[in-house]
């Protein structure tokens, strides 16, 4: 089964200058480059104030811009699904854009609202190879993409505390003009990831520490299975984990759940809440479990953790699918160490973790999984951790 290749970085990043050139007749004046990103563990505890572990794809949204003197926007994108729109950047407000454009359009307004403005307009063009609807941020990396041209253009140096400034507009604009809900865990991971590290993000404090790797001298890999199954957060499933988890926070007194301890969960009164709790407090925990596993190089112990995961997503926060559970259940079947859902779930993908020798056999298995059932065959590439969002 073929692997998804996220295409060689600068051979992309001269595709998108070149499409932009021809679109506009002129150069571009920022080319710049956003990663998708897959979760290894810590899921819907963003928003609920706990640790995250993602990584930064080497798959990409690459934009191209250059400043415009008529105060109008013009997006486009080499994506066939996604038509070119305009509108000038004084009108751009909340329900005032639809579809992928809310996002292109909703980081400029939103990087606006933080002084970040660009009065005159802008040109960008995009391409990228995240697959989209797959649970791998694709649409965080647009967002990355667009807001890093947008502060080239400006002349400004990506620092640290601009990376910080993107993350929050990414967040504002993904949940006020895109309508879609987010803790913050893609956009930071996006802005702030280093080649060949997980981050390790507390939402607790705010803190950011990368986690080197030694998977791959260890001869293993991350494989993310897309079961191509639609993933959506406007869903509604999602705000309401959300609510939910912010209700039980508020009856145990606690700023946010992740601070509560596992007995506090368990006098939760009403079930439903209880076991959203329960997988709140634990993932938590498997978080730093993880990191310690990663540590000390412990595979069977890391590839466990996983599987716990997953059995927590799935019965008791309730975001998992058929799809994804027979993912995991095959690649364990052929020899992976350990598997999850990974992302907001409902559908998008799965991450397993084996041995580089199981890849051909799980690959092959899972095509069979999914042919059986009649499923469309799954999409699968490699998590290889790249570095985060910056100028091509
Ligand atoms: C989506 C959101 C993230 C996070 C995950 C679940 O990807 O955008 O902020 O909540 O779901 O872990």
């Amino acid at each position: 089964m073929e692997i998804l290749d996220p295409g060689s970085p600068m051979a992309l990043a001269e595709q998108v200058s070149e499409a932009f050139v021809a679109w506009t007749g002129r150069g571009a004046e920022a080319v710049v480059r956003a990663p998708g990103r897959v979760n290894l563990i810590g899921e819907h505890v963003d928003y609920n104030g706990g640790p995250v572990l993602p990584l930064a794809l080497p798959h990409a949204t690459y934009a191209a811009a250059r400043r415009r003197d008529d105060g109008v926007l013009h997006l486009r994108s080499d994506d066939p699904a996604a038509e070119d729109w305009s509108g000038a950047v004084t009108d751009l407000a909340p329900g005032a854009v639809d579809g992928w454009a809310s996002y292109a359009a909703g980081m400029v307004w939103a990087l606006a609202q933080d002084g970040l403005t660009l009065p005159g307009g802008l040109d960008v063009h995009l391409t990228s190879t995240v697959p989209t609807g797959a649970g791998l941020s694709s649409s965080a990396a647009l967002l990355c993409a667009v807001g890093v041209a947008v502060t080239e253009c400006l002349g400004l140096s990506l620092d640290d505390a601009l990376r910080d400034r993107l993350v929050a507009a990414g967040v504002r604009a993904e949940s006020e003009m895109a309508g879609a809900p987010t803790g913050g865990m893609d956009q930071t991971v996006s802005m702030h990831a280093r080649r060949g590290a997980l981050l390790l993000v507390d939402f607790a404090d705010g803190s950011r520490t990368p986690v080197p790797s030694a998977l791959e001298a260890a001869g293993l890999a991350l494989l993310v299975v897309d079961t191509r199954v639609s993933h959506a957060l406007t869903d509604g499933g999602y705000a309401a984990r959300r609510d939910a988890t912010a209700e039980a926070a508020r009856l145990l007194g606690v700023p946010h759940l992740a601070a509560a301890t596992t007995d506090a969960v368990e006098t939760l009164a009403d079930e439903e809440v209880r076991r959203l709790a329960r997988h709140v407090v634990t993932e938590s925990a498997r978080v730093h479990e993880t990191v310690a596993a990663l540590d000390a190089e412990d595979w069977s112990g890391l590839g466990r953790l996983l599987d716990a995961s997953h059995a927590s997503l799935r019965d008791d926060y309730r975001v998992s699918c058929e799809e994804l559970d027979v993912t995991c259940a095959t690649a364990l079947a052929h020899g992976a160490l350990g598997a999850r859902m990974t992302g907001g779930g409902f559908g998008g993908s799965a991450v397993v973790l084996l041995g580089r020798e199981h890849l051909p056999g799980v690959a092959a298995a899972l095509e069979t999984a999914y042919a059986e059932r009649g499923w469309r065959a799954p999409h699968l590439l490699l998590a290889e951790p790249s570095a985060g969002a910056g100028h091509c």
